[in-house]
């Protein structure tokens, strides 16, 4: 399997790209992980962390997200999935008008144009028209929108198992193995 880049962006949720990051890094998959200002202040805020300890902890490669010219947002590198996770209405707008202006939004904007797989993990609540009509925009060329919006039939017991839910959706579309969460049977309601 290529490479995979995570973004984490400046919504609430954090945790779900930390999460994620450890996950596919425990797999060996080989990660790039790029964090805009705002999201290293939700870092810092909801996970008591820095993008540098996240990336140390797991073995990510650190890309800075002013560096736009780093390997994340190269056309002929070996990438498989751009995921952004959280991803804010402001990226979400940037990507809804095409912008590219740092490195998060530029590997989003390459994946489309390289036809990769781009996953959008957005959190707003409410969601504004704006940030609908971006999400349907992205959704028409091909992105796949995966809402932090964790379910509750499988009866979650812990913030980790509400989080693991939606990182769960995230590696089903990503193509990674995985065992977390309960995969739902049909046979759960007599
Ligand atoms: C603690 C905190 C929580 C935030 N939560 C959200 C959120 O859930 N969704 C969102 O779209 N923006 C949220 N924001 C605002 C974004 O961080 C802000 O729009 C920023 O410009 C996003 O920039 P970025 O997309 O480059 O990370 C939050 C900001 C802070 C400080």
């Amino acid at each position: 399997m290529g490479e995979v880049v995570v973004g984490i962006s400046g919504a609430s949720g954090a945790a779900y790209g930390v999460r994620l990051v450890q996950f596919l890094r425990s797999k060996d998959i080989p990660v790039r992980l790029v964090v805009t200002n705002a999201g290293e202040i939700t870092l810092k805020h909801e996970c008591n962390t820095t993008k540098e300890e996240l990336a140390s902890s797991t073995g990510a490669i650190l890309e800075e997200d002013k560096n736009i010219g780093a390997k994340s947002a190269s056309g002929s590198a070996n990438i498989d999935a751009v995921v952004l996770c959280p991803c804010s209405g402001t990226t979400l707008g940037k990507l809804g008008a095409g912008i590219g202006d740092n490195l998060i939004t530029r590997s989003a904007i390459v994946a489309l144009k390289e036809r990769r797989k781009l996953i959008i993990v957005p959190r707003e609540a409410p969601y504004a028209t704006v940030h609908l009509e971006n999400m349907h925009k992205l959704s028409q060329w091909g992105a796949v929108v995966i809402p932090a919006s964790p379910g509750f039939y499988n009866h979650p017991k812990t913030i980790e198992d509400m989080v693991d839910f939606v990182v769960a959706r995230v590696l089903d579309h990503i193509g990674t193995e995985h065992t977390l969460g309960q995969r739902w049977t049909g046979e759960e309601i007599e």
